[in-house]
């Protein structure tokens, strides 16, 4: 029998069963062209310290946060070529975490000491890490959503990981929560649809049917990504994909890569920069964060929370901090509305009972661009509507 309860969900740290899960698969971790080469980021991901860096001849490679000597952050070091020196007594690190230099001491020392490094990739913008046990899987491609205009969002969200996971699946919430959205858009609005779930190879379906025809699905791709392709709101013609990426238990990152797939490659790219651009404005902006806690604090009405770009990132964030960082779920009370969460921690438990069992986690292929395109929504006027 297995012990496994939905407090386990939430524990991604090294020896959880749920860090192991999270760990079999790549995850996203920086934006690419925020690194330039020489330059050397602390980052955390699923509890770990690690240091991020460029060499000098471009390749981005990750090794543990700090030096084996006396615990310096090696970020704060010296890029040289491709290995990272420390700042404090100059022990250099190759990108294999081998030590190469001891300044103060004889060459035999350096061969005796090796800090954790793991394998990195550079994808759709993003700087992957792969954290689990040997063999290394191939990270998902998707060579025919390459040549499309794209764009990214990251944010770091303080509260627990799986808050986010539950509520990208959670189409009712859309309702009640966002200005903007599939029931603000023509033909929606005021209406609730009926929801259902079912599970997939690669995870679950949540589909939301409209009166009028319209089909909205999200897929999750177990454990931590969410797909979706409406054909509605601002996101229109886009192919959605976001990771939800555990910092500790009590933050995480999101990671969103939006993909103009259905648009013409002019209009795809257009959109694309506009919104790189936007990114600017929205740094001169009020903190997503602030604004989130003074309205939980109740300094700030809920309903006058500015019109902005980012405002859904707001909306949803008062309702899942409002639930508390780490809270206990065992005490909450699902309906029929919450089929698609019920599924997920179903998931969940049956595969963290297998970690701790130590029998094979199930596969969960990824979908390759055609199965993609089957999962996405259906809109009947979208042929109707001209693309903005
Ligand atoms: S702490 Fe890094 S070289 Fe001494
Ligand atoms: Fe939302």
């Amino acid at each position: 029998m297995s012990s496994i309860t939905d407090a386990d969900f939430e524990h991604t740290g090294p020896g959880r069963p749920a860090g192991y899960l999270l760990r079999q698969r790549w995850q996203p971790v920086y934006a690419a062209e925020e690194l330039d080469a020489g330059r050397a980021v602390p980052l955390k991901v699923l509890h770990e310290e690690l240091t991020l860096y460029r060499g000098e001849d471009g390749a981005a490679h990750i090794v543990a946060g700090r030096c084996a000597h006396r615990g310096v952050l090696l970020s704060i070091g010296i890029v040289q070529g491709d290995c990272v020196r420390c700042r404090y007594h100059g022990w250099q690190y190759d990108e294999t975490g081998q030590c190469v230099d001891q300044p103060a001491e004889p060459k035999s020392f350096a061969d005796k000491v090796r800090i954790a490094s793991y394998p990195v990739e550079e994808y759709f913008g993003f700087i992957w890490v792969y954290l689990g046990e040997a063999p290394v899987p191939e990270l998902p491609r998707w060579p025919e959503l390459e040549p499309y205009g794209r764009f990214h969002v990251i944010e770091l969200r303080k509260w627990n990981y799986f808050h986010d996971l539950e509520n990208t699946v959670d189409d009712v919430h859309q309702y009640w929560v966002h200005k903007t959205g599939i029931y603000q858009d023509d033909g929606m609005a005021g209406e609730f649809p009926e929801i259902t779930a079912e599970p997939a190879e690669f995870g679950l379906t949540q589909t939301s049917r409209f009166t009028n025809g319209f089909v909205r699905r999200l897929a999750l791709l177990m454990p931590n990504t969410l797909y979706f392709n409406s054909g509605a709101g601002v996101l229109r013609g886009f192919k959605s994909f976001l990771w939800n990426v555990p910092v500790d238990d009590e933050s995480h990152m999101m990671f969103f890569l939006f993909i103009a797939a259905q648009l013409p490659p002019d209009v795809g790219a257009r959109v694309a920069a506009g919104v790189r651009d936007a990114r600017k404005y929205l740094g001169e902006l009020r903190p997503v964060d602030e604004i989130v806690r003074a309205v939980l604090s109740g300094t700030q009405r809920f309903d006058d929370i500015e019109d902005r770009p980012d405002q859904v990132l707001i909306e949803d964030g008062i309702v899942l901090l409002g639930q508390g960082v780490l809270p206990d779920r065992s005490l909450n009370q699902l309906g029929s509305s919450d089929a698609a969460i019920v599924l997920l921690r179903k998931l969940y438990a049956r595969e963290l009972a297998a970690v701790e069992a130590d029998r094979p986690l199930t596969k969960f292929p990824t979908p390759d661009a055609a199965a993609l395109a089957r999962l996405d929504g259906r809109n009947p006027e979208a042929s109707e509507r001209p693309i903005q």
